[in-house]
């Protein structure tokens, strides 16, 4: 699938199927206006006997144009004029998607930059058409043929002199988000069998050399034990497959500015360890890396936008697996910090794996460390699958992340960490114990993750209720790729 942008009115644009928005109350956009008077009253005809309404999502394909080079059209309603979010706006763009990947359509011209939506320019339009296009057009053929193969090959988006610079910046930055979050989705949704630590670390170095300032170095689990990674090392001990320690650095930033780290949790496959699972949806814990697939989803859109920064990705990655030689409760750690840590539970092991990785983030002397982890299911008791949760020791990076997570449309709500919580880590044994007990659980686990990122200003986000579907749409979201992705374009732009 390819995306471009074009200057071209309608009544010279030749396209399998055209794309024009319509509000509720028989208001046209330009495009829908310009549309009916060139087939003579078609659209306000359709309208006016109730065949679409206008409301938001709401879509009409119209099969047959007469007397015009266009194949089709697909009439997209946005509701009420003059109070489309930018919520709503994805949320019909994903409607006529749907609409345009069934059946013959191989291109698709887009006629909705002229749609009024809040707060929002050509530019953001634009990157949305191609994120939300690209989202919907994703299938999964790693191990299974596709049912209904999608024609559809290219979309451009329709420009005008006046919005054709802001778009093409918008079109660019949406393909390169897309193409990082379909790279996140990818490797989220291969099964635990294939996408091993040992696999992802592959797929981390066939990344960096696809772009030249991205290069990656592998920490093998002889590494980590030079390093005194016991809390990381421990949950691996379980497993056959060897863990490793992903460390991606991206120079865009000829100076020595101080880099922004991105630490994802690579969990190639969560059982539980010896305390385990219930059998229960347990195939989705093959999801448990989909924070360290974020991590090469991120850097691949950064290379893609060439963005002015510096940025390291670190992805501890490892299955947990109840082994003979698995980690037991009661068992104590000591962790690369020093601090020593009781396992409780032995399904606790994200933080385990995760704190080490934050101790080792201090030799890079990062400007923020953030890191994304699906960690708890109690992040989905707390806030469902809506917004990711965020928490973190530092009010103005938590508001930058909240600020970016609007214009992305890549849900974030923040948590408190507060003092008060680590009562619930006491261990009579350790240091710190790796649970806190059923109440505010994804609270508890990051103020574990905070006591091993007090030296640096830093961000945790608990994916565990958004980087994936459950039931029957099960499948990778790409989250927070976008969300990230719009952080580091703030950023540069700073
Ligand atoms: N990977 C899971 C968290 C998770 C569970 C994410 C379900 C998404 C859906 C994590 O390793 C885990 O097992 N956490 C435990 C922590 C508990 C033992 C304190 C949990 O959430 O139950
Ligand atoms: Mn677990
Ligand atoms: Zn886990």
């Amino acid at each position: 699938m390819d995306y471009s942008i074009e200057s071209v009115t309608l009544d010279k644009l030749q396209s399998d199927c055209l794309l024009v928005g319509i509000y509720e109350n028989q208001q046209l956009s330009p495009s829908a206006t310009h549309l009916d008077s060139l087939c003579n009253g078609l659209v306000s005809k359709l309208i006016a006997r109730g065949d679409i309404k206008g409301k938001n999502a709401e879509t009409l394909l119209i099969n047959n144009l007469p007397d015009t080079a266009i194949d089709r059209v697909v009439l997209v309603g946005f509701g009420e004029r003059g109070k489309l979010t930018r919520k709503q706006f994805r949320k019909a763009l994903a409607a006529a998607t749907k609409v345009v990947k069934s059946g013959k359509i191989q291109t698709v011209g887009c006629a909705l930059l002229d749609m009024e939506v809040e707060k929002s320019d050509a530019q953001w339009l634009a990157r949305q058409i191609v994120e939300v296009f690209n989202d919907g057009l994703y299938q999964y053929t790693f191990t299974k043929q596709c049912d209904d193969k999608i024609s559809l090959q290219h979309l451009s988006i329709i420009v005008n002199d006046a919005n054709k610079q802001l778009a093409e910046i918008g079109l660019q930055q949406g393909i390169a988000i897309a193409q990082g979050m379909a790279l996140t989705k990818q490797l989220a949704d291969l099964p635990g069998n294939i996408c091993t630590p040992t696999y992802l670390a592959e797929q981390a170095l066939v990344l960096a050399g696809q772009h030249d300032k991205l290069t990656c170095d592998i920490l093998e689990e002889s590494d980590m034990e030079a390093l005194g990674m016991g809390a990381f090392l421990s949950v691996s001990r379980g497993s056959r497959q060897p863990a490793k320690l992903i460390c991606l650095e991206y120079h865009g930033n000829d100076t020595h500015a101080k880099p922004i780290v991105l630490v994802g949790k690579g969990l190639t496959f969560d059982a539980g360890g010896i305390s385990l699972k219930p059998g229960q949806g347990m195939d989705e814990m093959k999801y448990d890396m989909c924070g360290g697939a974020s991590v090469l989803g991120i850097l691949r859109a950064a290379s893609l936008m060439n963005l002015k920064l510096n940025i390291i990705g670190l992805i501890p990655s490892s299955e947990n697996l109840p082994d003979g030689n698995a980690n037991k409760p009661g068992d104590i750690l000591t962790s690369m910090a020093g601090k020593t840590i009781e396992v409780l539970n032995t399904d606790a092991e994200g933080r385990l794996i995760l704190c080490d990785t934050l101790t080792y983030a201090k030799k890079y002397d990062p400007e923020v460390v953030i890191d994304m982890a699906t960690l708890t299911g109690a992040c989905i008791v707390a806030l469902g699958r809506v917004p990711s949760g965020l928490f973190g020791n530092d009010d103005k990076l938590c508001d930058d992340l909240l600020g970016a997570s609007e214009t992305a449309c890549d849900l974030l709500w923040r948590m408190p960490i507060w003092e008060e919580y680590q009562e619930q880590l006491k261990s009579n044994f350790a240091d710190l114990a790796n649970i806190g007990g059923p109440d505010g659980g994804s609270i508890t686990a990051a103020v574990f993750l905070s006591k091993f990122a007090e030296e640096y200003r830093w961000a945790h986000i608990d994916i565990a209720g958004t980087a994936w579907r459950t039931g029957a749409a099960k499948g990778a979201t790409g989250r927070p790729v976008a969300l990230l992705s719009q952080y580091l374009i703030n950023r540069a732009a700073a």
